[in-house]
């Protein structure tokens, strides 16, 4: 096997993560695409066959602690050059506190916040030193300084957690030479953006590649959108 980058697309079965793992092995890198049930990612697969080479398929729901254990013994100590954690949920659509159940909430909370921090906790050790690159996939929404219309609160709440979640785990790093993102990737036309998205997949996610194929090599962490415009935290 040619020595290729490595990526991790968590969450890759269809939208923003389907895209990734596309374009990355377009652009020759070797792609790691989780899914959380194997049958449920036609295009993946059909994707999976054209580029047996490229793209490896597995298991993983990023918010069940048995599956990330199942998935890291699946992966070892194999190197990452990138670890793109894009799973997500956007919660009940009425985005109401007032009618948002307990279980809903905590449901919202740790697929969005928690799990993406405690999967890159687990996988810090694979990441390459020097020229690795974590990416989390927040939100504009989740900026509490752009917040001044309200709507989307619950969502928004999940992605702020997200984001002060990952500015401590950054903090955790000392002086290891990685870079990390946090990306919003635009308002995009997927099945979490809707019809009505002005942006489609394709222009987000070769925007996001080409700032984290720039960002291997440096270190820090960034807010960006897709064309790499800094968004206040
Ligand atoms: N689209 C936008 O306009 C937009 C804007 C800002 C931020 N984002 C963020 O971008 C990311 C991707 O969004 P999208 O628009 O592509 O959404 P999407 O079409 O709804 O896709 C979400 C992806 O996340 C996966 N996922 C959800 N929960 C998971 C879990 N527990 N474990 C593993 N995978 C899980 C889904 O897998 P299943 O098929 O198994 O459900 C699916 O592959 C999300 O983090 C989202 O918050 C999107």
């Amino acid at each position: 096997m040619a020595d290729r980058p490595v990526v991790l697309v968590a969450g890759a079965s269809r939208g923003l993560g389907l895209e990734l793992a596309r374009q990355f092995a377009e652009r020759d890198w070797q792609v790691i695409a989780t899914v959380r049930n194997l049958d449920g990612a036609p295009d993946l697969a059909r994707l999976q066959t054209e580029r047996p080479d490229r793209i490896a398929i597995n298991r993983l729901d990023i918010a069940d602690q048995s599956s990330v254990a199942a998935f890291k013994a699946e992966i070892g100590d194999r190197r990452l050059d990138v670890l793109y954690i894009n799973a997500g949920i956007m919660g009940p659509r009425h985005h109401d506190p007032m009618r948002i159940s307990d279980d809903e909430f905590q449901s919202l909370m740790l697929t969005n916040a928690l799990a993406p921090v405690r999967f890159a906790t687990t996988f810090l050790g694979n990441l390459r030193e020097g020229t690795g690159v974590f990416v989390f996939m927040t939100s504009q929404l989740g900026s509490v300084a752009r917040n001044e219309g309200g709507d989307y609160d619950l969502y928004r709440a999940s992605k702020a957690a997200l984001n002060t979640l990952t500015r401590s785990f950054v903090a955790r790093l000392g002086a290891r030479k990685l870079a990390v993102l946090s990306f919003h990737p635009g308002w995009v036309k997927t099945d979490m953006g809707g019809a009505k998205a002005p942006l489609d997949a394709e222009t987000s996610v070769a925007g996001m590649i080409g700032i984290v194929e720039g960002a291997r090599g440096t270190s820090g962490h960034r807010f960006l959108d897709y064309q790499g415009n800094v968004i206040p935290w």
